[in-house]
Order: C-alpha cells, then sequence, then structure tokens
C-alpha cells in the first residue's frame, strides 16, 4: 500500500479550523480516488514534536548514536527517538497534504520545528563537502499545501506577502519532491465571502489538484 501524511497544523479541533475542515475534505476524496493508499496522520499542533537541542546531533543534521546516544537523559533520548520516527514516516510516504493557516504572513512556528525534525541527513538531504542534495527524488511523490487566510492575496502580491507557501514549495521542491500544489482557503476573514464562502471556493477547486496528485 502506498502512504498519504497528512500534516495539520492546528490547535483548534477540526469543526473549528477552516484549514483542518479542507484538509480533511481533500483527504476523504484524496482515498475514495486513490483507494491503494493508507492514511498516516500528524496533528502536529497536539502531538508531541520536539524543539532541537544541540545535545541531539554530533554533526549538521545527523542525530547522535551509540554513546553519545546512551550519555543523554532518558527525556532527551525520547526526543532523538521522536525525531528519527518523525523523519522516517515522513520518508515513508509518497503524498503529502500539509493544512495550515496563514500567520503572519508565514505559518504557525511549529511547522518549522516539525520540518526540522523531518530534514535529517541520510534520510532526507545527502550532506558532503562537495554539495548538499535532496533524497526525496528517489520515488514519485506528489504534495499540496492548503492555507486558509483571512486576507487575499493576488497573485501579483503573493512573492511579497505569502511567505509561508513559498518556503513550503522552495523547501519540498530543494528536499526531491518536484510535483508540488498549492490550495488557498483565501478570504475567510472577508465579510462578502467569510469562513463558509472561502471554503466552498476550496471544495470546487480541490478536485482539479486530487486529480493531478493522483496516478
Ligand atoms: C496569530 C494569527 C495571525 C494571522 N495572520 C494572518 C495574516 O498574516 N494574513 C491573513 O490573511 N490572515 C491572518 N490570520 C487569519 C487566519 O489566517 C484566518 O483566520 C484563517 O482562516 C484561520 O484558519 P483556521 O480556522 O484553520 O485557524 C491570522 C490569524 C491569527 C490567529
Amino acid at each position: 500500500m502506498k502512504k498519504l501524511l497528512y500534516i495539520s497544523v492546528n490547535t483548534k479541533p477540526e469543526h473549528m479550523s477552516t484549514s483542518k475542515t479542507v484538509g480533511r475534505e481533500f483527504v476523504n476524496r484524496f482515498l475514495v480516488k486513490n483507494p491503494d493508499y493508507i492514511l498516516l496522520e500528524n496533528d502536529i499542533c497536539n502531538e508531541y514534536i520536539p524543539e532541537l537541542h544541540y545535545k541531539y546531533y554530533k554533526d549538521r543534521a545527523e542525530l547522535v548514536s551509540g554513546e553519545d546516544y546512551d550519555k543523554l537523559s532518558t527525556e532527551e533520548q525520547q526526543a532523538v527517538d521522536r525525531i528519527k520516527e518523525l523523519s522516517d514516516q515522513f520518508v515513508s510516504a509518497d503524498a503529502y497534504v500539509i493544512a495550515a493557516p496563514m500567520w503572519s504572513a508565514f505559518f504557525p512556528a511549529r511547522l518549522i520545528t516539525y520540518i526540522d525534525c523531518v530534514i535529517q541527513k541520510d534520510r532526507v538531504l545527502k550532506i558532503n563537502d562537495k554539495e548538499v542534495k535532496g533524497l526525496l527524488d528517489d520515488k514519485k511523490r506528489t504534495a499540496v499545501y492548503i492555507q486558509s487566510s483571512g486576507g487575499i492575496f493576488p497573485k501579483i502580491l503573493s512573492g511579497k506577502i505569502n511567505h509561508g507557501t513559498n518556503y513550503l514549495e522552495d523547501i519540498f521542491k530543494f528536499i526531491g519532491i518536484k510535483d508540488f500544489h498549492k490550495l488557498m482557503v483565501a478570504g475567510t476573514g472577508k465579510d462578502k465571502l467569510g469562513i463558509e464562502g472561502a471554503e466552498e471556493k476550496a471544495f470546487e477547486e480541490m478536485d482539479k489538484i486530487v486529480e493531478k496528485m493522483s496516478n
């Protein structure tokens, strides 16, 4: 079975969150269209995502092992184990759905903490004197970033304002996931559109992206 990894980025329960509501609908439609996938989920604002600490590393992006690992406290070992688990799970996936709100023209900081956990040497990146290269172009992988936002940003302003979306596209492509899609749930704070209107527009647009991400 292939794996769909759903990463949601919000402390809110699903029924209160636009990004999570649209994210769930996307996941459901994707799984109907792709029954050969199983679902893995990380609700990263409500789960243990370790903050990186220098003691966990022996080198750039390389986690401690052996004697250095044994010297860590139980809590620190749990953090290292969890980082490995998150990274391995990410590498094992074939499709990715990330759903987050725009916060201060970016996304909530927890998503960066998660990405820092995932990007590990020899799992996600090859790092040597000559190059730093993504390893996730080893098989067909596809991703969509679903972002809810109070405002609506025309394409011309996107480069200046939509930093979370632009960054995520760049980092996914850098690690080797070139097939990257975006679903904007924009204008939840606008009187005319509101949350329901913005969600409805996203529901209408999502089948096209599901289709593109399907086999
Ligand atoms: C801390 C914070 C920062 C925000 N920053 C922005 C912003 O920079 N631009 C914007 O358009 N909306 C911003 N918003 C509004 C949210 O993106 C919007 O309400 C979104 O629909 C929330 O999605 P959710 O229901 O999944 O949390 C912000 C909201 C919060 C709580």
